[in-house]
């Protein structure tokens, strides 16, 4: 089974918005819709979970149906299983660190009766609405072969490192550097259990999931991104967004 986990989890504190940023606007649509339309349209995808901040769940409900169709969305009861779900996209309420919002969709595919040692779990920010179905479908096929992968792109500046935010420590070689972006996509119980088995510190430190692997010596391989993959961080970002879409639609 290949589940596609949509993190919408996070409360959006740098755009300093009335909302969430990914319910925000561009190209006449929620940034969120923007984003699960490339999961609904990619046929490798059997079942997408929408992981949204706990007083959302309704609302993202509410928006997914009206365009996706009422028959195709369920918002999951935390407090229940979640087995016999109608449709191909669930609702469920994220956690308070993007990690913690992945497991709890590990638990709405364990939930469903869906989690063995053959389930994929495509994971994505929500507020990367330029994924593409290349990248979807590379991420399968890599997560298929390795037990995982991130989607990452050639650095494109200089990155510098510094201890003290203030004074330059170290100047790595920029030809050894990429940015790390969205899909990572993962064998879903052995995600669990790799992070089920860090102590509370690594938990803090390791707030990527595949920096987990890589920290546990497991292979991560890489699939390629895009420049146009951008994440929606701050304001000025919706107008790139915006520009992006326009330029794919023109
Ligand atoms: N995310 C999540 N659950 C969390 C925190 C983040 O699902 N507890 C998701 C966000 O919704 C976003 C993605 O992870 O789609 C990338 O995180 P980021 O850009 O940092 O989003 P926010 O946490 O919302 O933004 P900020 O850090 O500015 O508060």
């Amino acid at each position: 089974m290949i589940y596609a986990a949509v993190l919408a989890g996070g409360s959006g504190t740098r755009m300093g918005a009335d909302r969430p940023k990914q319910f925000l606007e561009f190209g006449g649509k929620p940034v969120i819709i923007h984003t699960v339309e490339r999961f609904v349209e990619c046929d490798g995808i059997d079942r997408i979970i929408v992981m949204t901040p706990a007083g959302w769940c309704g609302y993202t409900g509410e928006i997914l149906a009206d365009h996706f169709g009422k028959d195709q969305i369920r918002v999951a009861d935390p407090s229940r299983a979640c087995s016999g779900a109608a449709g191909r996209i669930t609702v469920a309420a994220g956690g308070s660190t993007r990690n913690e919002t992945l497991m709890n969709a590990i638990a709405v595919i364990e939930g469903n009766g869906d989690l063995d040692e053959e389930t994929i779990i495509v994971t994505h920010d929500a507020v990367r609405p330029f994924v593409t179905d290349r990248m979807i479908r590379e991420n399968i096929q890599a997560a298929k072969n390795t037990g995982a992968c991130e989607t990452a792109f050639p650095a494109t500046d200089t990155i510098i490192e510094t201890d003290d935010n203030r004074y330059v420590t170290e100047v790595p070689d920029r030809s050894r550097l990429w940015m790390v972006q969205t899909p990572q996509s993962f064998r879903a119980m052995k995600l669990r259990d790799l992070y089920m088995s860090l102590s509370v510190k690594e938990k803090e430190v390791l707030t990527d999931a595949a920096g987990i692997y890589v920290r546990k010596g497991e292979p991560v391989e890489i699939v390629k991104g895009e420049s146009s993959n951008i994440k929606i961080t701050y304001p000025q970002d919706i107008a790139v967004a915006e520009a992006i879409f326009n330029a794919l639609h023109a």
